[in-house]
């Protein structure tokens, strides 16, 4: 099959198993983020949500109940291989095959980080229950390498709400409220994830240029927000239908045009800003630099690491090393 070509992209119509085992090397993943079918009947998930159905595009392909276990096995193994060590994963499921989910995780050596609980804002209407308005995020690492996560992405650590809660805190808890979208009169999958959401994941989970895979594109929500904060994208999706409707204006994006609509945080200076380097710290640092050296990181990667781990600014680190050098010869 051949590779659908978008800006900092590829994209495959075709099978995820398959596909990563053709074309995806290992450990060459930064970040997953997927949203599986889930084994509930797709074709009519629809008739749950009120809403214009010219407008939801067909084609969505289920995994029947009895295969839903051994198909989440295949695809989760293939997650595994195809992550870097320390590379991130999240999968978003509902509750009703999430055991099939969870039991395919922890058959592997992937370890689990956090479990998240997605709130939206309302749910599908009931009569005589309660009236279900969550999905599940399981948040995994591979181990074996650092794991990025950018603590200040979206809030500062000494920024704070009107009544004194720390923002950053409450941005990192477990539970995310966040709306759905409803864009009445547009083509849509048939459960689009908001991009509000795929862009939190990825603000914390990764770098501007990193490699960030979804193996269940569906309305290819992931890689618009991925391709809109810079990163670099590979993606696939089985159904021609759906490919076909949803993948031909992604040709159109233009890198990073999500950056200017994101929130700046205020940081807090870094807690050794200004102070002078004892030796220790001079050793700790070269020691780190040769390490991310050998791992083959990027100057800039190298740099924003040291920065964070030493409490340092960045321009202090780079001072730093240029005297180190010098002095090493
Ligand atoms: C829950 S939807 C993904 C929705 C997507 N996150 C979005 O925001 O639009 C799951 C998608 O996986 C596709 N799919 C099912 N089996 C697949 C497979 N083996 N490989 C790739 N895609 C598959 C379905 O056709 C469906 O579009």
């Amino acid at each position: 099959m051949d590779p659908f070509s978008i800006p900092l992209g590829t994209l495959y119509n075709e099978d995820c198993i398959r596909g990563t085992a053709a074309y995806v090397p290992d450990g060459s993943i930064d970040l997953i983020i997927t949203d599986p079918p889930y084994g509930i009947g797709g074709d009519h998930l629809h008739r749950h949500y009120n809403r214009d159905e010219r407008y939801v595009v067909n084609g969505y392909r289920e995994i029947p109940l009895d295969q839903y276990g051994m198909f989440s096995r295949k695809w989760v193994r293939a997650a595994e291989r195809i992550l870097k060590p320390g590379g991130s994963l999240y999968v978003i499921s509902g509750y009703t095959n999430l055991y099939h989910i969870l039991h395919a995780l922890r058959s592997t050596g992937l370890q689990e980080v956090n479990h998240l609980i997605w709130k939206y804002s309302f749910g599908v209407f009931t009569r005589r229950k309660y009236v279900s308005s969550h999905y599940h995020i399981l948040f995994y690492d591979k181990p074996g390498g650092r794991r990025t996560f950018n603590m200040e992405a979206r809030f500062g650590m000494g920024e704070k709400d009107a009544e004194g809660r720390s923002l950053n805190n409450l941005d990192r808890e477990d539970v995310w409220v966040l709306p759905r979208e409803y864009k009445p009169g547009t083509y849509k999958n048939k459960n689009a994830l908001p991009l509000s959401l795929l862009v939190k994941m990825i603000q914390y989970s990764s770098n501007e240029g990193d490699l960030v895979c979804d193996l269940f594109c569906g309305g290819f929500s992931t890689a618009r927000a991925a391709i809109g904060l810079n990163r670099r994208f590979v993606g696939f999706e089985v159904s021609e239908q759906i490919f076909q409707a949803m993948s031909g204006d992604l040709r159109n994006l233009m890198p990073g045009f999500l950056l200017n609509t994101l929130r700046a945080p205020h940081l807090s200076p870094p807690a050794n800003r200004g102070k002078r380097w004892t030796g220790d710290e001079r050793e700790q640092l070269y020691r780190r630099y040769r390490g991310y050296q050998k791992k083959g990181l990027s100057k800039k990667e190298m740099i924003q690491r040291l920065a964070a781990e030493m409490g340092r600014g960045r321009w202090g680190i780079e001072k730093a090393l240029k005297g180190m050098e010098r002095h090493r010869g």
